[in-house]
């Protein structure tokens, strides 16, 4: 019988061998993915001779409405390609619920190879992209504030790059907080991929940085692939694309990755830029009432709301929850006795929670029906502050 438990340190080659046949990268890559593994972190299903299935819980902090809480990032989940099918991954994505609520996690994000697959346990598609595809430099506004770009050193500009990542991340639900040892990691991948790091400066002031990421392009070139950014000001949009309309003619195509909140077509000459919209994650609540008491509010959302969550992987979620809110802070109290104003799922309540739906326009469509248009209007006052956003890794 295979065994259900994190893996051990003469296990972590397996891990490696799983990655490279489930997801055909090599060996090389594969074990790439293995090194600095905390073995805590990780939940697998263990044969005699390999690791048949595995899930990682990576560790992060996030901020939600203001709000710092731990935050379970899933990765690496795989199923040897002679084992898939037999609900491996499907035990180990409900343990995960578990272990991540036993070690403190409020909320876990992922993202999903499948909306539907993930959706089973409780994760709930959120975070609208648009992605500004294969643009030219002559497509995009020449502004004079492209001066204000300087090549980002590497490690010594951390502390400059971490800032403004600080004050843009601020402004959205979700967005994980870098250490060092992250900023540092992220560098080195993008030097070694041909990327570039640049910080937006003016009078000494760091308004904003950006990522250029150089894939090859067809039939020859690169494409420039922005998607970590953090433009704090028009200056600092202003700078990042007055740049990018004067990169060299090698580059080919220029895409942009942002938010759907954050409507950038002023920066193009003309509305005629192939546009993909994404939905690129999926957030769940872990715990409820962790999530709620850790959350920040708006200071002027002030409000009680029972609500009822049903919850089929985290039996501690189910039940009529009553959630308070005033003076920036929130609590849920479980009160099984309560007749709540609304029902709903886990993926429902993490989408509410994250600021993600709005509720009455939703309903006013037919979405969401059986709720009073009283509790939808409050749903809305409690929890939508700020949009959700990640960028395109934790
Ligand atoms: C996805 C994966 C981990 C599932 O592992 P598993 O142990 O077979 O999972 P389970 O047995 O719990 O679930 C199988 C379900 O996944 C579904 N599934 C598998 N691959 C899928 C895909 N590409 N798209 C949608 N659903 C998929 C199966 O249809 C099955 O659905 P069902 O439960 O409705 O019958 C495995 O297929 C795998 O390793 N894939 C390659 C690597 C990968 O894509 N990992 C996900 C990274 S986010």
């Amino acid at each position: 019988m295979p065994e259900i438990r994190a893996i051990r340190e003469n296990e972590i080659e397996w891990a490696a061998e799983l990655f490279n046949n489930s997801f055909r990268i090599g060996m090389d890559v594969a074990r790439g993915w293995t090194n600095n593994m905390a073995l805590d972190e990780t939940i697998a299903v263990v044969e005699p001779n390999r690791v048949a299935s595995f899930v990682r819980m990576n560790k992060y902090r996030v901020r939600i409405g203001g709000g710092e809480m731990a935050m379970g990032g899933i990765g690496g989940v795989a199923t040897w390609a002679d084992c898939q099918g037999k609900g491996y991954a499907g035990k180990l994505m409900r343990e995960s619920v578990r272990l991540m609520r036993e070690r403190g996690d409020a909320v876990s994000a992922l993202y999903p190879f499948s909306h539907r697959y993930y959706g089973k346990f409780g994760w709930a598609s959120m975070g609208d992209r648009i992605v500004y595809k294969n643009a030219i430099q002559s497509d995009i506004i020449c502004h004079e504030e492209r001066a204000f770009v300087r090549w980002c050193r590497g490690e010594e500009d951390i502390a400059r790059l971490n800032d403004a990542y600080m004050v843009y991340s601020s402004r959205f639900n979700g967005m994980a907080l870098r250490s060092n040892a992250t900023w540092a990691e992220r560098l080195k991948q993008l030097s070694a991929e041909k990327g570039q790091a640049y910080l937006i400066e003016k009078d000494g002031a760091c308004l904003g940085y950006f990522f250029c990421e150089h894939l090859p392009a067809q039939p020859r070139g690169y494409e420039c692939v922005v998607r970590d950014f953090a433009c704090n000001s028009q200056e600092a949009f202003r700078a990042m694309f007055g740049f990018l309309s004067t990169l060299p003619t090698n580059v080919a195509k220029i895409s942009v990755s942002a938010p759907a909140s954050l409507p950038l077509w002023d920066y193009y000459k003309e509305p005629f830029i192939l546009m993909k919209w994404a939905l690129p994650f999926q957030y769940r609540v872990v715990d409820v009432e962790r999530a709620v008491a850790a959350r920040g509010f708006l200071v002027d959302a002030k409000g009680k709301i029972a609500i009822k969550i049903e919850d089929s992987c985290g039996e501690w979620n189910n039940g009529v929850w009553e959630i308070e809110v005033s003076d920036g802070k929130g609590e849920a109290r479980l009160n099984q006795n309560a007749k709540p104003d609304a029902e709903m799922s886990i993926q429902q309540f993490s989408k509410i929670f994250m600021g993600a739906l709005d509720a009455p326009f939703l309903a006013r469509q037919g979405f969401m029906p059986n709720i009073l248009s009283a509790t939808l209007a409050k749903i809305n006052d409690i929890f939508r502050d700020y949009p959700v956003h990640l960028t395109d890794a934790f």
